[in-house]
């Protein structure tokens, strides 16, 4: 099969107050070119940590990332990051934004500009190019920061709760258009939520993971079909069942911490 990613066996452990403890214990995951996956986890259990070794950020004490089959030193263009913050520099354009690092990569500024308006285009900007970061909604500003990560049209995109910070109608909105721009450019795609609803729309894939130390404890294939519309997918058959358990071994993860 061909696999842009896997983490085998991988243990992460940070040293804090001065005693060790564990983040990660013995991860191994694949990720399917063109796959959807959906980390779910109570808070801490190490969801941006994963993220953060995938993208190279990060090294695992124990085990090996591997991207296309090759071990993850370092970041790189093939491994691109989305953040709930958008991160937009405020004295730069949209556009200046959407191309800044293609352009330090001394791109062909023609190309990647023209590049750059068909991203905007499809993510609803068409118009707002030379606005400022100050002059977008929230939403927007998120926009940019999706046609941002995807211009240089990486393998593989990490999204650690992009829309955590959105109103729910927005949120609603991006997700459907993350998924029209998933299904048209067939990215690999690693999704870190709390919102049980946003995962059972978007993900091919669910992982649920325990609290600390984090491990992966329950895989669920979603049987929905990739055409998937938001209005009516709480109608399929399989939707309420799936959900409610999905919400319970969230929230049972999520007392075990607490207790
Ligand atoms: N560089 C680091 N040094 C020390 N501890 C760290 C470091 N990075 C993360 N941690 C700790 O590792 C644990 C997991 O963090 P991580 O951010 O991966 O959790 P998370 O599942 O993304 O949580 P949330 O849902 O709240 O975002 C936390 O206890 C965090 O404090
Ligand atoms: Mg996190």
């Amino acid at each position: 099969m061909d696999i842009p990613i896997a983490l085998e066996n991988v243990s992460l452990t940070f040293a804090a107050q001065s005693r060790p403890f564990t983040v990660l214990q013995d991860i191994s995951l694949a990720l399917a070119r063109g796959e959807f996956v959906v980390l779910l986890g109570p808070s801490g259990c190490g969801k941006s940590t994963i993220l953060n070794l995938v993208a190279g950020f990060t090294k695992p004490d124990c085990g090996q990332v591997l991207a296309d089959g090759q071990k993850v030193e370092r970041p790189g263009p093939s491994r691109g990051m989305i953040f709930q913050q958008p991160n937009l520099f405020p004295w730069l354009s949209v556009l200046e934004n959407v191309t800044f690092g293609p352009r330090l990569a001394r791109h062909h500024k023609a190309g990647v500009n023209q590049q750059a308006r068909e991203w905007l285009e499809r993510v609803g900007l068409k118009g707002f190019e030379h606005h400022a970061p100050w002059q977008l909604s929230g939403g927007m500003k998120q926009r940019v920061a999706l046609a941002r990560a995807w211009l240089p049209e990486p393998e593989v995109l990490l999204l650690d709760e992009p829309f955590g910070a959105l109103d729910a109608q927005t949120r609603l909105m991006m997700q459907e258009l993350l998924r029209n721009a998933w299904l048209a450019t067939g990215t690999t795609l690693l999704f870190v939520t709390h919102d049980v609803e946003e995962a059972l729309f978007l993900a091919d894939r669910i992982l649920i993971m325990s609290a600390r130390p984090g491990r992966i404890v329950e895989e669920i294939v979603l049987p929905f079909g990739r055409q998937r519309d938001i209005e009516t997918l709480a109608e399929h058959p399989q939707y309420g069942d799936i959900k409610r358990h999905v919400l319970h071994r969230v929230r049972e993860e999520a007392k075990r911490h607490l207790s």
